[in-house]
């Protein structure tokens, strides 16, 4: 179809309702049309249908023989032996992405920041705690993964030095200076070849597709996916989070309200054709 009629409310809100009846949906590939604009509106190659509908039917596995990073959870940048500072990320996002790339026949590396959440015995994990040790870790593993997703809340600053014993309650106020922790996505989008498809996530509360789609190019990702706190039932700790996807050559996706399984399940079919088409491209 034209780029118009798949951009059309009509027809997203009508695959929405689809979607949430728990159909797989293939969507269209970017590309001429047959108006001669260029856009998205073009049927898949079959190619990228077979493998789906095999995948669907015959539970053929779409990422065998694929090298998966995620990182997941939140990170804790002690301010001394019993404080720290975190956020509240369960890692429940991440761990169902690596499931859902281990289901699909990924051998899966999850590095994982302190959660009591289960991990399927199929994954790989490193657990750790600080920024600095996540990305030590994601770092050494992105070098040979043909796919990483960056799924943990990563603290963007920890203290700038830990007390050696427990900070005792002093005055009225307590001021702690804060450094910087390294940016694991924005380091791999430096080292990214492009044979390698990076996902980064978004959180945000306010001017969400804006600070998505910097993040996207600032951090030279191939997709970044946003969830918003101002959505019920998304984001921290839930078990269902709604997403939208931005991608740098396609209209962004946005996707109902689901179980984190089904938001997995739907970002695996999707780099699962994104690496169908760099197969046939040449580098
Ligand atoms: O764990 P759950 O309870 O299931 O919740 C899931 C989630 C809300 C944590 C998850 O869906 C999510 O949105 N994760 C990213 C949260 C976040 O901190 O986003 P950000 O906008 O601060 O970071 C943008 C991207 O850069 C993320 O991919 C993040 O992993 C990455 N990042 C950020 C800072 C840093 N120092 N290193 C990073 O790699």
């Amino acid at each position: 179809m034209d780029e118009d009629m798949w951009l059309h409310p009509a027809t997203q809100r009508n695959l929405g309702v689809l979607r949430g009846f728990g159909n797989l949906i293939l969507e269209v590939a970017m590309g001429e049309l047959a108006s001669g604009l260029f856009g998205p509106g073009r049927m898949l190659e079959p190619e990228q249908i077979l493998a789906a509908i095999e995948a669907k039917l015959l539970g053929k596995q779409l990422l065998a023989g694929k090298k998966v990073l995620v990182t997941a959870g939140p990170t804790y940048e002690s301010i001394d032996p019993v404080r720290f500072i975190g956020n509240h990320s369960s890692g429940k996002m991440g761990i169902a992405i690596a499931k859902a790339c281990s289901d699909a026949g990924a051998d899966v590396t999850l590095v994982l920041g302190p959660t009591a959440v289960q991990v399927p015995p199929s994954v790989m994990v490193v657990r750790v705690q600080s920024a600095q040790e996540m990305y030590d870790a994601a770092i050494s593993a992105f070098a040979t993964c043909h796919l990483a997703v960056m799924a943990a809340a990563v603290a963007d600053y920890r203290p700038a030095s830990v007390a050696q014993e427990k900070i005792k309650k002093a005055g009225e106020t307590l001021t702690l200076h804060l450094v910087k922790t390294p940016d694991i996505l924005k380091a791999c989008g430096v080292f990214k070849k492009a044979d390698q498809i990076l996902m980064g996530f978004a959180l945000e509360t306010n001017n969400e597709a804006e600070n998505a789609l910097k993040k996207l190019h600032e951090k030279n990702a191939d997709f970044i996916v946003l969830n918003s706190l101002a959505n019920a039932d998304a984001g921290f700790g839930t078990d269902t989070n709604k997403v939208t996807i931005f991608g740098k050559s396609e209209p962004p996706t946005d996707l109902p309200l689901m179980q984190k399984a089904a938001v997995a399940e739907h970002l695996v079919q999707m780099v699962a054709r994104r690496f169908i088409d760099l197969k046939n491209v040449q580098f």
